[in-house]
């Protein structure tokens, strides 16, 4: 893996982002998202995500979650990648345990409908728990016996209250794996602090997903603080600058039209 920014140099797939020090967020957790893109802003191939990455997003997939308390997830993409909970091996867990985390992440979903699968392989292995995130308007007794769940939001799903509820349970860094309606979700309400975005070498054309689905009240506007390429992935990672523009304002230094 080569490495451009902040420091120049070569590194093994396995050094990626291991010496990540993410802050640990306060009054709610510090929020990333991790996703994939094709060079043409797809976010699937042929639905999934897994048909873009490749050895370099693999090794940034893994120490993202290396560094988490817990990974939020919309339940559309449970349903479609069928999820199941976080692999554990011996090298994983030691490295987990040097930054005192528990021996894996806990997976929380976000659902409004409560559809989730009782018997799906997420929820199959009798000693991890993950939670469900949802309203208090939504019936998951189906969902009792296997998951842990988190009310937030009355009529709907409060994203915020939900942050605040997992931080009050010890979560300090939260990572968000999608999908795109989720990651646009927290984006409107400020909730994310920063972007970790793969850009697969590769050309998707039509497709139903780019990494955001939803729109935003004003353009987000990123700072680039690391960049890698492996092969022909690039591997970015940006801050989440404060919102500073409104909808129709152009970023700073692009007063000029193209
Ligand atoms: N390229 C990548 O890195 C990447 C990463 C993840 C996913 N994906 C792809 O994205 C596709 C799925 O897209 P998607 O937009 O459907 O994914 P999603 O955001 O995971 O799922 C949407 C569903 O999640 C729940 N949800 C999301 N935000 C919510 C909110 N604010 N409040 C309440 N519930 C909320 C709802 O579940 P209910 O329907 O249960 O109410 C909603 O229908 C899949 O094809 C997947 O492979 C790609």
């Amino acid at each position: 893996m080569r490495r451009f920014l902040p420091v120049p140099g070569d590194e093994p797939l396995d050094e990626v982002y291991a010496d990540l020090d993410l802050p640990a967020g306060g009054a709610r957790p510090h929020v990333y998202l991790g996703m994939v893109s094709s060079v043409d802003g797809s976010a699937v191939v042929d639905g999934r995500s897994t048909g873009l990455g490749g050895a370099g997003d693999r090794a940034a997939f893994g120490a993202l979650r290396r560094t988490c308390d817990v990974i939020l997830v919309g339940a559309g993409t449970v349903r479609q990648e069928d999820y199941r909970p976080p692999r554990a091996p011996e090298h994983v867990v030691a490295r987990r345990s040097a930054r005192g985390l528990a021996p894996r992440a806990t997976i929380a979903v976000v659902t409004a409908s409560g559809r989730l699968d009782p018997g799906s392989r997420l929820f199959a292995d009798p000693t991890y728990r993950p939670v469900v995130v949802t309203s208090a308007a939504t019936d998951v007794d189906h969902l009792a016996g296997v998951a842990d769940v988190l009310r937030a939001g009355d009529a709907e799903v409060d994203l915020a209250g939900a942050l605040a509820e997992l931080a009050a349970r010890g979560a300090r860094r939260v990572l968000c794996e999608g999908g795109p309606s989720l990651n646009a979700a927290l984006l409107r309400a400020g909730l994310v602090d920063e972007l970790f975005l793969t850009i697969a070498p590769t050309l998707v054309g039509a497709s139903a997903h780019r990494i955001l689905d939803g729109v935003l009240p004003a353009p987000v506007d990123l700072e680039l603080v690391e960049l890698r390429a492996h092969d022909s992935e690039l591997l970015l990672r940006y801050r989440v600058l404060p919102a500073v523009r409104g909808p129709d304002e152009r970023p700073s230094g692009a007063e000029a039209p193209r």
